[in-house]
């Protein structure tokens, strides 16, 4: 096709989609007057169980529930082993899967080996904040206690308040209905990048709900004092947004504050964990360019008898392209599954070259400490691997990247990269004053042999997880039900997969 032909296929696209997008928000702004109008489901505070929604709701809950399909354990360190050198000494080296349906992210959290086998409401390596994204209970906590006395403590302070998994109320209001902020921390976030809340639209809000979770964050420590005069910390769920929403600007905020996530355990770099960075990548390609919002094509509309509603089966959209990507594309499914799937291989291609090359640049940093290289030597070498192996995990950290932005998920990966590769031609030299000419990183390429040389001891840290589930788990649940916090109806069925060995 030649310039021309591709400039007016796309105008004539993007009228289309402009006049599908204004009819479906006609659409939807009379459901929404419906909504108004229908039962309250709690007039005051939040309504945490999903159950109580269906009442009201049946045709959203029933949707809702089938992200159950999706439990299965696709174990990343597995599939790619350079990810259990790239995160050593970093609890992802423990355990790290592919994302699973919504109704399994509090099993999830549970499960994996990075929450650890807490004995009591005081133990454990996680605080709080390691529930947030995976509860409407989480909501439900900051209207009830505040929000810094909700995230003071450790994860298992709340294990016993955290028991429904994502549902209506991490989205909806439970008094209207209506879609809302529950997150309070994505509200100041977007103040400090100057949104003025006040103009946020409706079809904005269709992304912000996901944004409260599919965002970069780090945990902030907290210094404050409650009611009763007691001095407490606080580790506040806080997204680095006092900029534009790039990686360079997000790395040079934490540069700013000298924040680290944790320090590596081979180059014993001071290091930074990308979360889910998906709201930001996605606001830099073409769809978000367009206004076309997550819920458009994570929860398109669907019809049943005469009632249309939003699909709340939250999912793979090529799963359903022909409700999805077809409502604005003239192509088959075919073509649109071709399309995405050479983005995934061109994404796939750069990010194994990237990663090799970081994993062995920590290898390499390690055996010229281990042969006596001095820090000053190793600082600007540091420097290359702590800037490379952010722009890596940001660029991919959120799975849907390499569709949602594919331009900046490969230029991330480039410029990681080419970091990477600074950072190892420094070290050669580094190597050869220390004696070791042609210096070869060791074998990581199973999961097995990358965790032994991270020094992870996956049976320990399974057989102590094993146990939790065994006992504090259990007691969580009958206290939960017992309170009136779970229906346990919801869990019948639920299926327990994990990566790691059950016994
Ligand atoms: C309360 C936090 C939260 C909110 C709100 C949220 N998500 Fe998620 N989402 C998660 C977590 C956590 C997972 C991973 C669950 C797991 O692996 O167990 C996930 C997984 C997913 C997946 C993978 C599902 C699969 O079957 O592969 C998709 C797609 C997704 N979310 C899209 C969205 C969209 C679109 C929205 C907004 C309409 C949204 N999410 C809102 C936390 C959230
Ligand atoms: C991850 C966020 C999220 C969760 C969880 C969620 N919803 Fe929604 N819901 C949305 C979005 C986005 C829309 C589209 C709103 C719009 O455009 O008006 C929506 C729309 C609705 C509507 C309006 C009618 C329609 O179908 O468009 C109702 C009612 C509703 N949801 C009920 C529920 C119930 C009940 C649950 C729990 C079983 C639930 N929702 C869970 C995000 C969510
Ligand atoms: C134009 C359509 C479109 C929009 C808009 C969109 N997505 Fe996606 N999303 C996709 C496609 C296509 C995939 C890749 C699915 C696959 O690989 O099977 C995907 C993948 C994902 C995944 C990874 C799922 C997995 O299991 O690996 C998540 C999470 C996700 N999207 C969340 C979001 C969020 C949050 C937003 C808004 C900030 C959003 N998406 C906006 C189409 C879209
Ligand atoms: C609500 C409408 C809408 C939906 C749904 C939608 N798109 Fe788009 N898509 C657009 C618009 C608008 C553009 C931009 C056209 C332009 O300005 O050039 C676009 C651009 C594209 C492009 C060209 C840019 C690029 O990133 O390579 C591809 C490919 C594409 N869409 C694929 C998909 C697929 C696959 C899906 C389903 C997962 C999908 N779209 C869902 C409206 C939509």
């Amino acid at each position: 096709m030649n310039k021309y032909k591709i400039l007016l296929v796309a105008s004539i696209a993007a009228i289309i989609a402009m006049g599908l997008l204004s009819v479906s928000i006609a659409g939807k702004n009379a459901e929404r007057d419906v909504i108004n109008t229908s039962p309250v489901v709690k007039a005051d505070g939040v309504e945490s169980r999903s159950e109580v929604w269906k009442q009201h709701f049946p045709h959203q809950y029933d949707s809702w529930k089938k992200t159950s399909e999706n439990d299965q354990i696709i174990d990343m360190l597995k599939k790619t082993p350079q990810l259990t050198i790239l995160w050593a000494g970093y609890g992802f080296a423990k355990d790290y899967n592919a994302p699973r349906g919504h109704f399994y992210a509090l099993q999830s959290n549970q499960n994996t080996l990075r929450t650890g086998a807490p004995v009591d409401d005081k133990t454990g390596p996680m605080p709080t904040a390691c529930w947030a994204c995976k509860s409407p209970d989480v909501a439900r906590l900051i209207d009830e206690k505040g929000e810094l006395e909700y995230f003071t403590g450790k994860w298992s302070r709340w294990g016993d308040e955290a028991v429904n998994s994502i549902g209506c109320a991490d989205c909806h209001d439970s008094k209207t209905a209506n879609l809302t902020i529950s997150r309070p921390y994505l509200t100041r976030a977007l103040e400090y990048n100057g949104v003025d809340l006040k103009t946020i639209t409706h079809q904005d809000m269709r992304s912000l709900v996901c944004a409260q979770c599919h965002s970069e964050y780090y945990f902030k420590k907290t210094e404050w004092t409650d009611d009763d005069g007691n001095k407490k910390v606080a580790t506040v769920v806080t997204f680095p947004w006092e900029g534009d929403l790039t990686a360079e600007e997000m790395e040079a905020y934490y540069n700013e504050r000298f924040f680290s996530d944790w320090t590596h355990k081979i180059s014993k770099t001071p290091m930074l964990k990308a979360q889910h960075p998906g709201y930001e990548i996605y606001k830099t390609g073409i769809h978000a360019r367009r206004n076309v919002a997550c819920a458009d094509c994570h929860m398109p509309y669907k019809q049943e008898g005469a009632i249309k509603f939003s699909d709340h089966h939250i999912r793979s959209p090529l799963e359903n392209i022909a409700n999805t990507c077809l409502t604005c594309h003239r192509e088959s499914e075919a073509e649109l599954k071709e399309v995405v799937n050479r983005k995934l291989e061109r994404k796939d291609q750069l990010n194994e070259i990237a990663m090799d090359n970081l994993a062995k640049a920590h290898l390499e940093a390690g055996k010229a400490f281990e042969l006596g290289a001095k820090d000053g030597e190793m600082s600007s070498i540091q420097d290359d691997i702590r800037s490379a192996q952010w722009l890596w995990d940001y660029s991919i950290a959120s799975h849907g990247s390499f569709y949602h932005a594919p331009e900046e998920t490969l230029r991330l990966l480039s410029v990681a990269n080419e970091k990477a590769q600074q950072a190892r031609l420094k070290l050669v030299k580094v190597l050869a004053k220390y004696g070791a000419i042609n210096y070869m990183a060791p074998d990581f390429s199973t999961k097995e042999k990358a965790q032994k040389l991270a020094g992870v001891p996956l049976q320990k840290l399974a057989a102590e997880k094993m146990k939790f589930k065994q006992t504090l788990l259990k007691t969580w649940t009958e206290t939960a039900i017992a309170n009136n916090k779970l229906d346990p109806s919801i869990r019948e069925g639920m299926s327990d997969n994990v990566s790691y060995p059950k016994n």
